[in-house]
């Protein structure tokens, strides 16, 4: 077992480990990728107060998520074909996050399906819904997540057309990948995350394959996707929506003070400020310097977490020091399970709690709840 200290570290042993396309596909945003670059920069900006003399015993990174005890405020963010990056992905990393006692989401597009996640845990997990244009589809999925016990309903609202990647277009990207020269060549790169594949019980979607009539095989649904999005989509649609889920709802990919307030008002029980993690809206301000207006804007009404370049449990103190009650990470452990499984998803959430922990302790704060901008030090033009 190689020595991991920090998330870098198991970005680095991804890298090596997966096919480049599977790589670019998670380490990229769209167009300059200045939003996906600044998501990260801008906790850099932010310094923390350092505080001594205080009592550091007994402390806690222990919180709750829409009244659900968690061990730190760090959910598993929704991630579309993640077991592509490692076999049983979807799997893999749920078992870490229950072990680990914080949220696991399920993204609509995992190649494990929503049934096969909750075949392996014992805890409810939460669903992530893309809200298609075939209805009947999406109230079969919302059934579904329910049957299999999910404890809250994730409606991601910014991604109804795609913003554009440039490195998945350039390396051909789909799942499974099709077979050309060139991505037989990506591919045959990595011989171990082949073997690991081969050994995959599915390689297919499991949540849309098989449930949608036409729709057989991975290829024809990329196809059917790419259509679907529901481009129509509108507050009133989201009530409705709403409506159809008897448990919680998050309300993910909002990064306006006006959109917050509608969340608000449609009685979500939270928000997720998020740019997709720079996937989506390039030229967007980070989901960390988006936050103090939203929180401003929505006061008590409505949880708030938020998600974009957490790297470190540094970078979970900050956003929760700045008032978010919750936050997300997706790439950080995707490096880990692309790297070594489950394992890795769990030194993730280990690393990022120990540096949360230290942090907190350093900064004289015994529990998250008693964190707030006194403990930052933030320069005047950020928000
Ligand atoms: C995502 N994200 C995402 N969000 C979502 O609601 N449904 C999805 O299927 C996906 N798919 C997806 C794939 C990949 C490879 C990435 C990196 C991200 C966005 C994700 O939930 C989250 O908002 C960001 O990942 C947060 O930024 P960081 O933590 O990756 O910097």
């Amino acid at each position: 077992m190689p020595v991991i200290t920090e998330i870098e570290d198991l970005k680095r042993i991804y890298r090596r480990r997966v096919p480049k396309m599977f790589y670019d596909y998670a380490e990229s945003g769209s167009w300059t990728e200045q939003t996906f670059r600044e998501n990260s920069s801008d906790f850099d900006l932010i310094r923390l107060r350092q505080r001594v003399a205080v009592d550091m015993s007994n402390r806690t990174t222990a919180s709750t998520m829409i009244g659900q005890e968690v061990a730190m405020p760090v959910a598993l963010a929704p991630v579309g074909m993640t077991g592509m990056q490692h076999a049983d992905g979807e799997r893999k990393a749920a078992k870490a996050a229950e072990e680990f006692g914080v949220p696991f989401t399920l993204s609509t597009m995992s190649i494990n399906s929503i049934e096969e996640v909750a075949e392996v845990t014992t805890k409810p997990f939460w669903f992530q819904l893309y809200v298609m244009k075939d209805q009947d589809y999406v109230r079969r999925l919302i059934q579904r997540a329910k049957d299999a016990g999910c404890s809250a309903l994730v409606i991601t609202l910014d991604l109804q057309l795609l913003g554009q990647r440039h490195k998945d277009l350039k390396n051909g990207l789909s799942a499974p990948p099709k077979l050309t020269p060139k991505t037989i060549a990506n591919l045959a790169t990595k011989w171990r995350w082949g073997i690991g594949m081969l050994g995959a019980k599915r390689r297919n979607f499991g949540n849309v394959v098989g449930h949608v009539s036409g729709v057989a095989d991975a290829s024809q649904l990329i196809a059917w996707t790419s259509e679907q999005f529901d481009l129509t989509l509108d507050w009133n649609k989201i009530a409705k929506l709403m409506e159809l889920w008897d448990g919680k709802v998050i309300l993910k990919g909002i990064l306006d003070a006006e959109d917050a307030k509608m969340a608000a008002d449609l009685g979500a029980d939270a928000i997720v400020v998020s740019n997709h993690g720079g996937r989506q809206l390039d030229g967007a301000l980070s989901a960390l310097r988006m936050l103090p207006s939203i929180l401003d804007a929505v006061g008590d009404r409505v949880e708030v977490h938020m998600d974009g370049g957490i790297r470190s449990g540094q970078d979970v103190l900050k956003a929760v020091a700045m008032g978010a009650k919750g936050t997300f990470i997706g790439r950080a452990y995707i490096y880990g399970l692309g790297a070594m499984g489950q394992q890795g998803v769990t030194r993730a959430l280990e690393v990022i709690q120990r540096e949360l922990d230290v942090t907190m302790a350093l900064c004289g704060q015994r529990e998250l709840a008693d964190l707030g901008r006194q403990n930052l030090l933030i320069p005047e033009d950020f928000e």
